[in-house]
C-alpha cells in the first residue's frame, strides 16, 4: 500500500466523491462532484435507494472519461478517525474488486467539520491496516501495489506530520500482527527475539536478549519452569528507549510472549489448539508499541519487557503440584500448568518493579474467562491506581480502541493464597477467572507502583467482524496505538 499526501492528484485513475444524508431523501454530494454528474446522481440514484448513509459505496466508471468512487459518510458532522479507518477497509476492498490501481481522496471535501490532520490519520492507518496480508508461508503470487493519494488544496505541516506518524503507527501495528500470525514452529522465543532486534535496527530502540543461562542467573525460575517442557529455550527480551533526560523515570510495558501454549501437562483439548500460536500477542503488541514510540521519537523513557517461552508437556515440564520460586522470592504452587502466562509474567513484573518505573502496563492473552466476559470488542483491564485508570481511558479515547475496567479486590487477592506455597497459580473456583489471574499478577507488582493489566485474550485476534480494518482471521495488534498514546500522554 502506498499512501501519499498531495495538493492535487497526479496519478489517480479514480476520485472519491463523498455522499452524506440530507433532509430530503436524496444524498448530498461533496463539492468535487462535476455538476452534470451531481444532477444525474441526485435524481437518478435516489430512485434506486441510495441515501448517502455511512458505508454506502459504489463505483462509476467512465463519466465523461473519469471514474468516481462514491462513498457514503452518513449524517456525521464530525467524522472520527475510527469511522475513516472503517471506511478505508471498504474502499480498499472496492479498489481490489474494481481493479482501481490509484485513487484520489479529497480530504478537503470531507463533509462536516472533520479535522483534516485527523482525517489523514484515519485514512492512513485504515488503509495500511486493511491492506495487511499474511501470506509469507504461501506460494509467492504477484500482487500489484495500490496507490492512494490524499489530496488537500492547502496542505499544512500538521497534515504531513499526521501522515508520517500514522505510517509509523500502522507499520508497527502490522509488525505486531505479523509476529502473532507466524506459526509456532517458526516464531519460537529465539526467533521472536531475533525479529525484534532486526526490526529495531536503525531506530533509537536498544534491544538486549537474555538467553537461558542469563535467565537462570537472574533467578527467573518461574519462567524457566514454563519452558522446561519444551525443546525450545526461553528468551527474555529487554527493550530500552531513552527519549527524555536520564533523571526521568521510565514507563514500563510488559507483554506475555508465549509462542505456543499447548497447556503443558494440563494439556488443552486439540480442537482449536492451533490458535495458541497467538499466545504471544501481548508480547508482540508491546514490541510494536515500544518500537513505534522510539520511531516517533516521543519524549519519554521506556522499558519494554517480553518473557518468551513455549508451554509444552515434555519430560521435564512443570507437573501439577510443583512449586517454583519467582524472582521476587515468592513461591508458587503450580496446580494447573495451563495457567502459564501468569507464571512467566511473574518474573517479568518482579524485574519491572525493581526498576522503579513511573508505571507498569502489561498485556497478555491471559484467560479464556476474559473472552467470555467481554468478547472481541473490548480489552478488559485491571488497575491498582485511579490515575492509571484515567490515563488508559484517555489514551483509548484518542486511539479509539475500546477498553473496559474490571474489578480487582482484596477478595480476589486472598483467593490466590497457596496451600503449600505462598501463592497458587489457579483460584479456588471457576468464577471471575480473569480477576483471579490479575490478582495473581498483583503479587509481583510493588504496591506503590501504578499498574494496569490488560487481558487481550478476546481482542488479540479474529476480531475483523467488529473492526473491518482488522483481519477476520488473524492477529489484530490491538492496544499498540493505545500504549503509544499512554506514553505520549505521560508527563
Ligand atoms: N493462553 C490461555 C488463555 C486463552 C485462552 C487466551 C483462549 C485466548 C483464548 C491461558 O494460558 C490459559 O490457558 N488460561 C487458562 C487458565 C485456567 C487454567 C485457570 C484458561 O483461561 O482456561
Ligand atoms: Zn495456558
Ligand atoms: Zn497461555
Amino acid at each position: 500500500m502506498n499512501i501519499q499526501l498531495k495538493k492535487s492528484s497526479v496519478k489517480a485513475s479514480a476520485e472519491v466523491i463523498f455522499l452524506s444524508t440530507s433532509d430530503s431523501k436524496a444524498p448530498k454530494v461533496s463539492k468535487n462532484c462535476p455538476k452534470g454528474l451531481s444532477q444525474f446522481f441526485t435524481k437518478g440514484l435516489q430512485s434506486e435507494g441510495w441515501s448517502g448513509k455511512f458505508g454506502e459505496i459504489f463505483f462509476m466508471r467512465n463519466w465523461e472519461e473519469s471514474n468516481y468512487l462514491f462513498v457514503g459518510v452518513g449524517d456525521s458532522k464530525n467524522l472520527k478517525p475510527e469511522q475513516l479507518r472503517c471506511l478505508s477497509a471498504s474502499i480498499f476492498k472496492k479498489m481490489s474488486t474494481e481493479k482501481i490501481k490509484a485513487l484520489a481522496i479529497p480530504i478537503d471535501h470531507i463533509p462536516g467539520r472533520t479535522d483534516s490532520a485527523a482525517a489523514i490519520s484515519g485514512f492512513t492507518e485504515g488503509f495500511n491496516l486493511s491492506s495487511y496480508d499474511f501470506s509469507d508461508f504461501k506460494a509467492p503470487s504477484k500482487k500489484e501495489e495500490v496507490l492512494v493519494e490524499l489530496t488537500h488544496a492547502k496542505m499544512s505541516k500538521a497534515m504531513s506530520k499526521a501522515l508520517a506518524d500514522s505510517l509509523i503507527l500502522a507499520d508497527s501495528q502490522n509488525f505486531s500482527r505479523w509476529l502473532g500470525d507466524c506459526p509456532g514452529n517458526f516464531m519460537t522465543p529465539t526467533e521472536l527475539a531475533k525479529q525484534t532486534q532486526k526490526k529495531a535496527k536503525g531506530s533509537a530502540l536498544k534491544v538486549t536478549v537474555w538467553d537461558k543461562a542469563r535467565i537462570k542467573k537472574e533467578k527467573m525460575e518461574s519462567l524457566l519452569g514454563v519452558s522446561a517442557g519444551s525443546s525450545e529455550d526461553p528468551r527474555f527480551i529487554v527493550m530500552n528507549y531513552k527519549g527524555a533526560p536520564a533523571s526521568k523515570k521510565p514507563v514500563c510495558f510488559v507483554g506475555k510472549g508465549l509462542t505456543f501454549d499447548s497447556g503443558g501437562i494440563s494439556l488443552k483439548p486439540s480442537a482449536g489448539m492451533q490458535e495458541m500460536k497467538y499466545d504471544m500477542c501481548g508480547g508482540a503488541n508491546v514490541i510494536g508499541a515500544v518500537l513505534a514510540i522510539a520511531r516517533l521519537k516521543l519524549k519519554v523513557n521506556v522499558l519494554g519487557l517480553v518473557p518468551a517461552s513455549e508451554n509444552m508437556p515434555g519430560p521435564a515440564a512443570n507437573k501439577p503440584g510443583d512449586i517454583r520460586k519467582a524472582r521476587n522470592g515468592k513461591s508458587i504452587e503450580i496446580n494447573n500448568t495451563d495457567a502459564e502466562g501468569r507464571l512467566i509474567l511473574a518474573d517479568a513484573l518482579s524485574y519491572a518493579s525493581e526498576k522503579k518505573p513511573a508505571w507498569i502496563v502489561d498485556a497478555a492473552t491471559l484467560t479464556g474467562a476474559m473472552m467470555i466476559a467481554l468478547g472481541r470488542t473490548h480489552t478488559g483491564f485491571y488497575s491498582n491506581n485511579s490515575q492509571m485508570v484515567s490515563l488508559i481511558e484517555k489514551a483509548s479515547q484518542s486511539s479509539e480502541e475500546q477498553v473496559w475496567r474490571m474489578p480487582l479486590t482484596e477478595d480476589h487477592v486472598k483467593d490466590m493464597k497457596g496451600t503449600y506455597a505462598d501463592i497458587n497459580n489457579i483460584g479456588p473456583h471457576r468464577y471471575a477467572g480473569s480477576a483471579q489471574a490479575a490478582a495473581f499478577l498483583s503479587y509481583f507488582v510493588d504496591e506503590d507502583i501504578p499498574w494496569v493489566h490488560c487481558d487481550i485474550a478476546g481482542t488479540a485476534w479474529h476480531c475483523g467482524k467488529y473492526f473491518p480494518y482488522h483481519p477476520s482471521q488473524g492477529a489484530s495488534g490491538t492496544m499498540v496505538r493505545t500504549f503509544v498514546e499512554m506514553a505520549r500522554l505521560h508527563k
